[in-house]
């Protein structure tokens, strides 16, 4: 699967220094569940973020024997790193060279280490850059921007699914859906900028840091239990059917309509998880306090904030940046702040 990515057998390759930064990203229709090879299970979007990112350095040793040493903000991580050799060896089709030589990787997050917030999705996209440009070095082939771009998110997928989607910047859809024309299972396109009603595209995202720290089960285990729960198939239907409003609303800039659709979205992620065997819950106290805290507040101001979660307890605040995010932002801090873990509070926007 992925033919056109197929690698070049023709390379030179030689010492090598590169560097990439990549955003995160939240999902507004979520990607949960997915088959062999990476593909999804369903079709997903979402919005790039702009602060929060990953910035990687990769120093390649020429015809050293292969190995892979990470640093994470300068503390060397040996897990990561057995985890990268292992997503090297499995795309050596795509990238022929890459089994021949030896990696240094020194990677740093804008966000806080262990906020919960996921860097897999900026993490491998910034892999995913550098080794594009590496590739770009070492063979000779003249290849346009597009099909780098798409190549990298082709390779960053097979590292982490929704990492796929951090290589563009405004709204980015991943999985196939007839609805946006171009989508593919095997790399995430844009979703175009034309398409969208201004309203979506001065879009503020905090994220409250309800838990800091390790998530008790990994996405990727999470994903797996779809496999058996009874709810899936419904679940991908529905996901795939989202878009069709999805396109209007955004065309229109119904916002009412979006928030009924994004928190959908985000309790329907957690809910499946509740549903799968065995169960589990990844939401806190903190998390219900602030959803009922929000539906209270839009209830009696009528101000549009909204929330969507990932697969963790903390919750992204999200509100337009307009007449009313200055109410919204102070209801924030005084309000929602306080049910954190230790008051921590990313402050983000959407990256257009
Ligand atoms: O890319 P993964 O395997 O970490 O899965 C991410 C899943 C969610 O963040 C919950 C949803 C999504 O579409 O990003």
């Amino acid at each position: 699967m992925g033919n056109q990515f197929l690698g070049n057998q023709n390379f030179n390759i030689s010492n090598q220094t590169v560097t990439a930064i990549c955003p995160s990203n939240i999902a507004l229709i979520k990607y949960w569940g997915k088959y062999a090879n990476q593909i999804p299970a369903n079709p997903s979007i979402s919005y790039t973020l702009n602060h929060c990112n990953t910035q990687t350095s990769i120093e390649f040793l020429a015809n050293e024997p292969f190995s892979v040493q990470t640093f994470l903000a300068g503390n060397e991580e040996v897990k990561f790193a057995e985890k990268i050799e292992k997503y090297f060896k499995n795309i050596e089709q795509y990238l022929p060279w890459i089994l021949k030589g030896k990696y240094i990787i020194k990677t740093e997050n804008t966000f806080p280490h262990s906020s919960g917030i996921a860097s897999s999705a900026s993490g491998f996209g910034a892999i995913a850059s550098c080794l594009m440009e590496l590739d770009k070095t070492f063979s000779s082939e003249i290849r346009d921007a597009s099909f780098e771009i798409k190549k990298a998110s082709f390779l960053a997928r097979l590292g982490s699914g929704s990492a796929c989607r951090s290589l563009y910047n405004g709204l980015v859809v991943w999985g196939k859906t007839d609805e946006v024309e171009g989508s593919s299972d095997l790399f995430a396109v844009k979703y175009p900028d034309s398409e969208i009603h201004p309203i979506f595209k001065n879009f503020n995202d905090w994220v409250l840091l309800i838990h800091e720290g390790q998530k008790t089960v990994s996405s990727t285990v999470g994903h797996g239990l779809m496999n058996t729960n009874p709810y899936a198939e419904r679940r991908f239907q529905e996901a795939r059917e989202n878009f069709v409003p999805l396109k209007q609303i955004l065309k229109t800039g119904d916002l009412q309509n979006f928030i009924k659709l994004v928190e959908h979205e985000a309790l329907t992620l957690h809910a499946m998880m509740m549903m799968s065997e065995p169960a589990f819950i990844l939401m806190k106290t903190g998390t219900l306090e602030v959803i009922n805290k929000l539906w209270k507040f839009r209830e009696e101001t009528g101000h549009p904030l909204f929330f969507t979660l990932d697969a963790g307890a903390n919750v992204h605040l999200l509100f337009p940046e307009n007449v009313s995010s200055e109410t919204i932002k102070n209801f924030i801090e005084t309000e929602l702040l306080q049910h954190t873990q230790k008051g921590g509070v990313v402050k983000d926007v959407m990256r257009f």
